[in-house]
């Protein structure tokens, strides 16, 4: 397969020169209905995908997901607001060059969206066909794109004759046989048993690394957030609320909506019947990453401080290449002590609070 970018079309108009930025949408707003009945799907959302990232939208049902998806690869267009897709401002388009900048994208689905009656090779050579692309050179490109992603040995078989993660796979394959520029997935594991998923999620990273192919995913699984993406943004009614590396959000989460988001891959909360019984004493909330969670920072405030310290919660989480540890720990001891500890706390751990039940 050739690099992205090569064998692009030409014919679309660069209105901006060339950048690292893959996708940019500012002010974007959507709305759907008449006046007085209007549903607004998108809200002046502003976003910025670099070229080579891999960028996650995470959101409940109803948030804007698959809205904001659509405006990506110009199924529909916004009712406010522009679109760039790899520098071009797809508002400023003609109908033609408009098809031609579809294929900058491509889109992998939840229910991967297979044709049915014929071969996986035929599927996955589908786009170069429907391209012009002579029948043997576009099976040759589908070949490779399927030995890509491991199905080398299933060129003949029909969709149905394979597991939801072949067929996933059949739908990266497809997606990827063009070379596009931005690789969009709507729920793409969403489907899948959790092995299932993670085995997609390495393909795609493999897809991200070895093609430079930048990655836009909407779900609403934050595991699919914590393995996969290297950005995040958070989306609740049409609004991204929040947005940053998916450490940040992992490490500091600022709104209630990211924190519970956070909070399914790394419990956050005490049990309610714990919540209960605890009282009197403040409770800290703590942070680590990395090395910080091997310190024995919790030794020091015994020995040093001459706190009490009753550890309620403790756990690590990896997160792609790090380590994000959490505790909640319950402080019992001299007030003028305890101000001394939570400062000397505050600058050995990546965050620090206290909890309010
Ligand atoms: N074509 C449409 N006409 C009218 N309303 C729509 C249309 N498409 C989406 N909406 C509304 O816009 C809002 C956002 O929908 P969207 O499909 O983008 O959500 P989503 O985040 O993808 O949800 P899910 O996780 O369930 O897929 C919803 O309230 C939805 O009903
Ligand atoms: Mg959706």
């Amino acid at each position: 397969m050739t690099a992205p970018h090569e064998e692009r079309e030409t014919g679309a108009p660069q209105s901006t020169p060339p950048s690292d930025v893959a996708v940019r949408l500012n002010g974007v707003t959507r709305r759907y209905g008449r006046r007085g009945e209007e549903l607004v799907a998108l809200d002046d959302v502003d976003l910025t995908v670099h070229r080579g990232d891999i960028f996650g939208v995470i959101g409940h049902s109803g948030a804007g997901k698959s809205t904001l998806i659509r405006m990506v690869n110009a199924l529909e267009s916004p009712s406010a607001g522009t679109v760039h897709v790899d520098g071009v401002d797809l508002a400023s388009l003609s109908t033609s060059a408009l098809r031609a900048a579809r294929k900058h994208t491509a889109m992998i689905f939840q229910q991967f969206q297979l044709l049915e009656t014929v071969t996986v090779l035929d599927n996955v050579a589908m786009p170069l066909r429907l391209d012009g692309i002579a029948r043997h050179e576009a099976r040759a490109r589908a070949t490779e794109a399927l030995e890509f992603v491991g199905l080398g040995a299933r060129l003949a078989s029909y969709p149905g004759q394979l597991s939801g993660g072949q067929k996933q796979r059949v739908g990266i394959a497809r997606a990827i046989v063009r070379n596009p520029a931005v690789l969009l997935c709507d729920e793409a594991t969403s489907a899948l048993d959790p092995s299932t998923t993670l085995q997609i999620i390495d393909l795609l990273r493999r897809v991200n690394r070895e093609y430079g192919t930048t990655i836009l995913v909407v779900t609403h699984e934050m595991d699919v957030i914590k393995d996969l993406c290297h950005s995040v943004a958070v989306m609740e009614g049409g609004r991204i609320v929040e947005q940053g590396t998916v450490m940040d959000l992992f490490v500091q989460p600022q709104t209630a909506i990211a924190q519970a988001f956070v909070g399914t891959v790394i419990p956050h909360e005490l049990p309610e019947r714990v919540r209960r019984a605890v009282g009197g004493h403040p409770l800290w909330r703590l942070r680590f990453l990395d090395d910080e969670v091997t310190s024995p920072i919790v030794g020091a405030l015994i020995s040093e401080f001459g706190l009490q310290v009753n550890i309620l919660h403790a756990d690590m989480t990896d997160i792609q290449d790090r380590t994000v540890g959490h505790m909640i720990i319950q402080v019992a001891g001299d007030d003028a002590q305890r101000a001394s500890a939570y400062g000397y706390l505050g600058s050995r751990v990546v965050s620090l609070e206290e909890v309010v039940l």
